[in-house]
């Protein structure tokens, strides 16, 4: 193991403080990308604790700003050469509906688009790499939903439209795996399974995010239980390339998750969004 780094977002709070304290050990640098920095600092502290050779870069990066992402992208592209594992692994629920500064439905434009930019700009230093790695943290909740219309704007329940951004994921994922598999990427979308963690409490509904997570929480996994599955992804890439997966198992995908067509067209419609020549930058 020589000169590794991982690159995860959403490492602030959940499954991607649990998954970056368990893979620390695994890496010689590690970049999080994070909308909070001083949550941020506070565990780097922790970290350092554990690891005292490790090199932490703190990146500020807000997934449902693209320049936000952008800054971080210039930030990262500036000071890196090569990112071994990138792990998409940040989300967000909202239970109301919300549209971010740049137009889209904010759950779509953080979990999906956010993250698609970023992955974009990040390719061609994954690889650069040896293990040329991506994990995609998605949810089986995209099995409760299609795209539908109007996908990167739309109205709908909140739990529609989170299943939706959560689908995209896993289009992008398969994207990816088709298009890159044969130059030796590694790509896996992962579902966590139910996790008791900060997702869907805000400072609006945190009584009744506390309370919901109080009544289930016998039902919901650990943050540590939740990160299981991103963690054998990362230390197993070439088992569950191009897989989606839960704690080692293959999860196969509704006809809908794998309609190569919505895919195609996602895909179509992302890069018109972001103006974007090309399917990932090389
Ligand atoms: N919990 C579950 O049962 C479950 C089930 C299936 C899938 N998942 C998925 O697992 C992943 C991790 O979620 P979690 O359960 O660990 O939730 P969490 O505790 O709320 O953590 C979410 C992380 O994402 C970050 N984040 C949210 N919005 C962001 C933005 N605009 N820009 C940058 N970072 C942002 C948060 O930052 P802050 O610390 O600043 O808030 C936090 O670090 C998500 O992709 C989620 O969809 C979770």
């Amino acid at each position: 193991m020589k000169d590794r780094t991982l690159a995860i977002t959403g490492a602030t709070s959940g499954i991607g403080k649990a998954t970056s304290a368990r893979l620390a050990g695994d890496f010689d640098k590690i970049i999080l990308l994070v909308r909070n920095v001083e949550k941020a600092e506070n565990f780097k502290d922790e970290l350092l604790e554990k690891h005292e050779n490790l090199c932490i870069d703190i990146v500020e990066c807000d997934l449902s700003n693209l320049v936000s992402v952008q800054t971080a992208i210039d930030t990262i592209q500036l000071k890196y050469e090569k990112i071994d594992c990138l792990i998409n692994n940040a989300g967000v629920v909202s239970l109301s509906k919300k549209t971010t500064k740049d137009g889209f439905e904010m759950m779509m434009a953080t979990n999906y688009i956010g993250h698609y930019l970023l992955t974009h700009h990040l390719f061609r230093l994954v690889m650069n790499s040896k293990t040329k790695q991506i994990v995609i943290v998605s949810s089986n909740a995209y099995a409760f939903t299609t795209l539908g219309r109007n996908y990167f704007t739309g109205n709908g329940n909140p739990m529609n439209l989170y299943g939706r951004s959560k689908l995209a994921t896993l289009y992008f994922m398969q994207e990816l795996h088709e298009r890159f598999s044969d130059v030796g990427l590694h790509v896996t979308a992962v579902h966590p399974g139910a996790v008791s963690t900060n997702l869907g409490k805000t400072p609006q509904n945190e009584k009744f995010g506390r309370l919901v997570y109080g009544v289930l929480t016998p039902f919901f996994q650990t943050p540590a239980g939740g990160a299981e599955s991103t963690i054998l992804a990362v230390r197993d890439k070439e088992k569950y390339a191009g897989h989606y997966m839960h704690v080692g198992k293959d999860i196969p995908l509704k006809p809908h998750g794998k309609s190569y067509y919505v895919r195609k067209q996602l895909i179509r419609d992302t890069m018109d969004e972001l103006n974007l020549n090309t399917f990932m930058e090389r």
